[in-house]
């Protein structure tokens, strides 16, 4: 039998959220209670095969290639559900940046390497790391520079490329083609867009995710007397035309992914993001380079962090779908779990010791004498505010990195433990490394 599951209990475990811009007190009023497209799609769907889990459910509302929340939207910024930091301050994609570079000298100044961004929002960030490598142009002269995009969203890659591409050199489209479309940057540097990370070339390639892993779908397991039981959603039999959780009668398929020695009593697991992991650490591992995610998240410690944002607030998650985005924190622990054979991990580290490991405080001093405009000022602060307070984004964001054992070991793992450590020279932003 299909048991419901009491919503409100569950949510009690986050006592305050924050993605964007507001605090929120986590009581968000289940209003806005129209029966739009999505939820009329998934009514049907459940009608015909039964409850779905919750990956499915954020998977259709968040990316089905015809009503999905992220394929038709631009959600970002002030007038859309959340912003995000490259959004808030040039300071952070600058600062970014200068990582890649950083790291493109320590690992021996390649003669190329392909930016790879997955899920770029509006090109804001890229657009930023751009403009570093192009006021370091003597730094990477000789460098042969590529862009790849990975993004399911037809609105935002348009958004993307109206940023970050020269108009005068038209778009190639190609529907069809696993690169959809192709163009060439303002200063002059190829850009590619693709559906999925394993269609992009396998060259020696620099990765980034921003508050990308936060929107792949989650499992959701509950632990009962009879074991673990996963999450799923059901059509209310009291209410017409509304969604409600229930917990499965049995165990179910992704039960394998919890750990044997798991101690919470309420797990959420994303599939996805190990595959994605996985996929990126081959790459590493196999022709060199590194990845750089940022994210909000925990180190496998949270509970019950499903939740919906829809005009910078909290929004019930099963309200309305389609009209709302929906997140789960990221589970580093279990990222660094699908890595670690492979590749070596630094982090995660608070933003706000990142950003200041990396330069955050020169960087705005020099902006701020550059500039006389006091309302440039102000927002200056503010977005360095934004950033950096530990009760904003400073705390709650991570940054997460993936390298090649070499670049932090040396050749260390060839070595026996009465050997020395070999020297590598420091990873930007990550102040105390992590030797794994
Ligand atoms: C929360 S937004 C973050 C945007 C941007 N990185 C930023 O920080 O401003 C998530 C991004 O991932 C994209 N996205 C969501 N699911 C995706 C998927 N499965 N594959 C590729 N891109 C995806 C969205 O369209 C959007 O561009």
């Amino acid at each position: 039998m299909w048991v419901p599951v009491r919503r409100c209990a569950a949510r009690v475990v986050i006592p305050c959220i924050w993605r964007g811009k507001y605090f929120s007190s986590g009581n968000e009023p289940a209003e806005n209670n129209r029966v739009t497209p999505m939820l009329r799609h998934l009514m049907y769907k459940i009608k015909s095969t039964g409850p779905i889990t919750v990956a499915e459910y954020m998977k259709e509302v968040l990316t089905n290639p015809a009503k999905g929340y992220y394929v038709h939207h631009d959600m970002l910024g002030e007038k859309g559900d959340f912003i995000t930091s490259p959004e808030i301050s040039q300071i952070f994609g600058e600062l970014i940046g200068i990582w890649f570079i950083s790291e493109w000298i320590a690992a021996g100044k390649s003669a190329a390497f392909q930016l790879v961004e997955l899920g770029p929002g509006r090109g804001t960030l890229t657009g930023d790391i751009l403009r570093v490598f192009s006021q370091l142009g003597s730094v990477l002269k000789n460098c042969d520079i590529s862009i790849h995009l990975v993004e399911v969203s037809q609105k935002l890659s348009e958004i993307q490329a109206l940023t970050l591409t020269e108009e005068k050199i038209p778009l190639e489209r190609n529907a069809e083609s696993l690169v959809y479309m192709k163009g060439v940057s303002k200063s002059g540097i190829p850009i590619s867009w693709y559906r999925n990370l394993q269609d992009v070339p396998k060259g020696y390639s620099f990765y980034l995710a921003h508050e990308f892993f936060d929107v792949l779908p989650v499992h959701k397991f509950q632990k009962t007397p009879q074991g673990w039981r996963e999450v799923f959603i059901d059509i209310d039999p009291q209410v017409s035309d509304k969604l409600r959780f229930v917990l499965a009668p049995c165990a179910t398929p992704a039960e394998a992914f919890i750990q044997h020695d798991e101690t919470r009593d309420h797990v959420e697991v994303c599939p996805d993001a190990g595959v994605i992991i996985q996929e990126l650490s081959q790459r590493i591992s196999l022709t060199g380079g590194a990845a750089l995610i940022a994210d909000y998240g925990h180190d496998g410690t949270k509970t019950d962090t499903f939740r919906g944002f829809c005009g910078h607030r909290l929004h019930d998650v099963l309200t309305a779908p389609g009209t709302a985005d929906l997140t789960a924190d990221v589970d580093f622990h279990y990222l660094r779990r699908m890595a670690e054979e492979k590749v070596a991990s630094l982090g995660p580290i608070e933003q706000q010791t990142f950003l200041k490991n990396m330069g955050i405080d020169v960087r705005l001093k020099v902006l701020l004498d550059k500039s006389d405009d006091p309302s440039m000022r102000q927002q200056l602060l503010q977005g360095y505010d934004m950033l950096m307070n530990p009760k904003k984004m400073g705390e709650r964001f991570n940054f997460f990195a993936l390298l090649p054992h070499q670049r932090l070991h040396g050749r260390s793992h060839q070595m026996n433990a009465q050997q020395s450590r070999p020297s590598a020279s420091p990873v930007a932003g990550f102040d105390e490394l992590t030797w794994r």
